[in-house]
């Protein structure tokens, strides 16, 4: 009789470990299924002259001293977006204060990285320039 009991709680207990096992790999598959993101290449039509700055929700692309490069307006707090300073050429945040140089250095406040620096394409067509930021 204890052996029908032992070999019932045997048989039981083994398929609840089946079970488990079986459905752990697709719930794992579900929770930790990473897509990769896609860069964005975003086009600037505008042509810029030397200390123009171009103002994008995403970035702000500057043209100074015969150079491109554009910075995120992503804080690297707590991701507020910058704002930028024309008089001082700083990006400060609204949040909490955090001010980055034009070339995304950090200068004060919480933040404690240096901005995201976004590569920048020239291209010239049939005179006329565009610059594509890639996110
Ligand atoms: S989010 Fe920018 S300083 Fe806090």
């Amino acid at each position: 009789m204890s052996s029908k009991k032992e070999r019932r709680s045997f048989l039981q207990k083994s398929l609840m470990l089946a079970t488990t096992v079986v459905l752990a790999y697709p719930l794992s598959r579900f929770l930790f299924f990473y897509v990769p993101r896609q860069p964005r290449h975003i086009k600037v039509d505008k042509l810029l002259n030397d200390g123009d700055v171009f103002i994008n929700p995403d970035f702000i692309l500057f043209y100074m001293k015969k150079k491109v490069w554009a910075i995120s307006r992503k804080c690297t707090h707590l991701g507020c977006r910058l704002n930028y300073s024309e008089k001082d050429h700083l990006l400060i945040c609204p949040c909490h204060q955090s001010r980055f140089s034009a070339e995304g250095k950090r200068i004060a406040g919480p933040a404690k990285k240096n901005l995201a620096r976004f590569p920048v394409e020239i291209i010239e067509k049939n005179g006329k320039s565009a610059y594509i930021v890639t996110l």
